[in-house]
């Protein structure tokens, strides 16, 4: 079975609401449309009425109209919502005023149907830009209690890879946080290694990469990976991880004995956490393009509920994934 077979089989199975912000958008109405007639998850869109009841027609979606639909323009309960983010974001400065006008921006509206218990998950990004679809979901879902930062990974699908054991690694972070220091690093590190058991199944052998292995390089930028690595332990001591290590010394075995004989992981990783995140965007792109690799994600993780971001060229079978996957997080939640 395919590991996206496994994950819809999951989510069936887990019975999660998922809200869809952009629920008046094409792509986004057939997914629902898929989602519903598949059972995969329970399904709010937020919109107005009148245009998804048309566009469910034009499209022969029959499966839209079990959908909740909220919209966010003609909203009974925009009291009670601006109510909670004026609670959720005063320290901060917004007014009462300035969150009744934001409670309407649907991508504000569907983090506080998650803050309310009302949908367990989102999934956003087919119109809008990464930064819109995150910065509600920090300020009002947060992070989970001993995470600080969010990161984003990939699942790296290969077909018959001689450096890769049962198909797939997981990158991190790919997609958030330019610049983590040690600390963040270290977060990012324990929370790829529940990723890749949660989502991809897959026992993790954590691998802290750097240009240097086991002090073969000095300078600032290893002695953060060092750190990281030491940090993770403390946050995880069960942890299988080790750094630094170069990305050869890894994933190929003879370099791994090679450069560190006496390493659990070395040769044998599949979590890969870049130092940053030019080194590991660049990275998936890299592998997904040369190697033919099939990147899934990003998997945001470190939330306090579930939100991943689309890329605006998704495709219908995208966001049926990533819902997929967003409710299958749901259940590690945790
Ligand atoms: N984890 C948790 N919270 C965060 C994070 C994070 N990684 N980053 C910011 N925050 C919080 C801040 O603490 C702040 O909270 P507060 O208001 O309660 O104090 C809030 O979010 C806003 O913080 P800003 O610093 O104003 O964040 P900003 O909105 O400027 O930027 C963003 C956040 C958009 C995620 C930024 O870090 C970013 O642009 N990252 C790169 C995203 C990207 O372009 N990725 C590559 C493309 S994706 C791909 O290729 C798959």
């Amino acid at each position: 079975m395919s590991l996206m077979t496994t994950i819809r089989a999951n989510a069936i199975k887990l019975n999660k609401c998922i809200v869809l912000p952009e629920g008046t958008e094409e792509r986004t109405l057939k997914a629902a449309n898929v989602i519903l007639q598949e059972k995969i998850a329970r399904i709010i869109l937020l919109g107005n009425k009148a245009e998804i009841g048309k566009k469910a027609i034009d499209f022969g979606l029959d499966f839209i109209e079990q959908a909740r639909v909220i919209d966010p323009l003609d909203n009974p309960e925009i009291e009670r919502y601006a109510h909670m983010l004026f609670e959720i974001r005063k320290s901060k400065g917004l007014t009462y005023d300035e969150a009744l006008a934001l409670v309407k921006d649907p991508l504000y509206l569907a983090t506080l149907l998650i803050k309310s218990g009302e949908a367990d998950g989102e999934v956003a990004g087919a119109m809008n830009a990464t930064g819109n679809v995150l910065r509600p979901a920090f300020q009002v879902i947060k992070t989970l209690p001993g995470i600080n930062v969010v990161s984003g990974a990939f699942l790296m699908l290969f077909k018959d890879n001689p450096y890769v054991k049962d198909n797939i690694l997981v990158f991190a972070d790919c997609a958030v946080h330019p610049d983590p220091n040690a600390a963040e690093l270290a977060e990012i590190a324990v929370s790829t290694a529940k990723t890749a058991r949660a989502i991809a199944g897959i026992e993790p052998r954590v691998a802290m990469l750097s240009f240097s292995t086991k002090g073969s390089a000095k300078h600032a930028f290893c002695d953060k990976v060092i750190e990281a690595t030491r940090l993770a332990k403390e946050m995880d001591p069960s942890l299988e991880i080790d750094g630094e290590l170069q990305a050869d010394a890894a994933i190929v075995e003879a370099v791994g004995i090679q450069k560190a004989p006496s390493s659990f992981v070395a040769g044998k990783a599949n979590v890969l956490v870049f130092p940053n995140l030019e080194c590991g965007n660049i990275a998936y792109k890299l592998v997904q393009r040369l190697a033919g690799a099939e990147a899934i994600g990003p998997v945001l993780q470190g939330m306090a509920a579930p939100i991943n971001d689309l890329s605006r060229g998704c495709s219908v079978s995208d966001i049926v994934n990533l819902v997929a996957i967003t409710a299958s997080q749901c259940g590690d939640k945790k």
